[in-house]
């Protein structure tokens, strides 16, 4: 079975990516230093999978402790790097902690590829990489345009490096995913997003909304120019999301690639406003939610949403997921996590 490394493998999105390898006869290792994430997340992967998930706890600040991991896995047929700070308001607030923490951890991680020559290489990016763009749905080749967070400058910054990284390097085979809106958990609830203190990304909110941790809900502006005012996204399910690496990892172990850096959208490929999500919560999970209209948040991008055709054509992704099944196990997993956080082994700083 082929090894596969996934930094951040306690996050979000990849927890739910070490799932689906592992369902795809993948062998898997993580790396994650827990400042950002519990290890209950990977005792929910084991429970899911009933595969233990053997996690390095190291810094990938530190390129000798990086290093380590390579040093012991001379096999590792691919690296899969979620490892990264990503809350877009932090990064205003702290931009050097984020170009600090964001770039250099893929630095050392690229230096290791390098290195110890592992042959391909998936890299988390995001759709802040378009900016506000002129128009949508976004395709691969929609331009970059200035990034609206430092968050999403390291995720320009990243992409830019892996494409040098690429043109130096032959025999590395890298793909950029560009996700969309995260959302969802997994269909079983014993494991989802987990935001640290109060979220930030809309679908938590609502959950916490929902459940009564969040009093009110504040939809920042309803005076866009968009249908109903409100800002327009693409949420994607995470299980979809988690299976494109999958995928992506299968087209470059079959060589079926034809750049050694291939770029791909990650969207549901459907577009729906703010106010819409809101209301899909409550029919989805006939809980009424409390929300009010606020001012706009500052550097929000009025709309996006992807064309997905790239990655459906040439990586046989096709998101399975639906509007009402990513505000259903949203729901279900915010309803776990408050009957069990002991079980998830969540530090005081984790729960909100
Ligand atoms: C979505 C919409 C808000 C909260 C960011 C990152 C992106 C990715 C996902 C990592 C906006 C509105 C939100 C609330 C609201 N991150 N909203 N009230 O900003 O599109 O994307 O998170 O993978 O890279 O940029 O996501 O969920 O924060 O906001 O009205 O309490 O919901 O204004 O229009 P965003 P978001």
């Amino acid at each position: 079975m082929k090894k596969v490394l996934v930094t951040g493998g306690s996050g979000y999105i990849g927890s739910h990516t070490i799932v689906d390898l592992i369902e795809n006869g993948y062998t898997v290792i993580s790396a994650d230093n827990n400042s950002r994430s519990t290890p209950g997340m990977l005792e929910g992967v084991e429970k899911i999978t009933g595969t233990k998930v053997k996690n390095y706890k190291v810094d990938l600040c530190n390129f000798d402790e990086t290093r380590a991991i390579f040093e012991e896995n001379n096999d590792i047929a691919g690296v899969i790097h979620f490892a990264a700070y990503k809350a877009v308001g932090e990064s205003v607030e702290k931009p050097l902690l984020y170009f600090h923490n964001n770039m250099n951890s893929l630095i050392n991680v690229m230096r290791c590829i390098d290195e110890f020559s592992v042959p391909n290489f998936v890299f988390s990016s995001s759709c802040t990489v378009y900016g506000n763009p002129d128009k949508i749905p976004v395709t691969e080749e929609t331009p970059r345009k200035n990034a609206e967070s430092p968050y999403g400058l390291t995720k320009q910054m990243g992409e830019q490096m892996i494409e040098a990284f690429a043109a130096a390097k032959k025999d590395t085979n890298s793909i950029l995913l560009r996700y969309f809106n995260p959302a969802g958990a997994h269909p079983s609830a014993l494991i989802g997003e987990l935001p640290i203190d109060r979220p930030q990304n809309l679908a938590p909110v609502i959950t916490q909304t929902a459940i009564g941790k969040i009093p009110m809900l504040t939809v920042f502006g309803n005076d866009y120019p968009t249908r109903d005012g409100s800002c327009i996204r693409d949420l994607i399910h995470v299980c979809d999301l988690a299976h494109a690496h999958t995928l992506a990892l299968n087209f470059l172990i079959e060589k079926k690639n034809k750049t050694n850096c291939e770029v791909f959208n990650l969207g549901s490929g459907d577009g729906i406003t703010v106010l819409e999500s809101i209301r899909a919560f409550e029919e989805s999970t006939g809980i009424k939610l409390n929300y009010t209209i606020g001012p706009r948040r500052a550097g929000d991008v009025v709309a996006i949403y992807a064309n997905n055709d790239k990655a459906q054509k040439e990586l046989g992704w096709k998101p399975r997921f639906g509007l009402g099944e990513i505000m259903t196990t949203a729901w279900k997993w915010e309803q776990y996590i408050e009957k069990l956080p002991q079980h998830l082994d969540l530090s005081p700083h984790l729960l909100n």
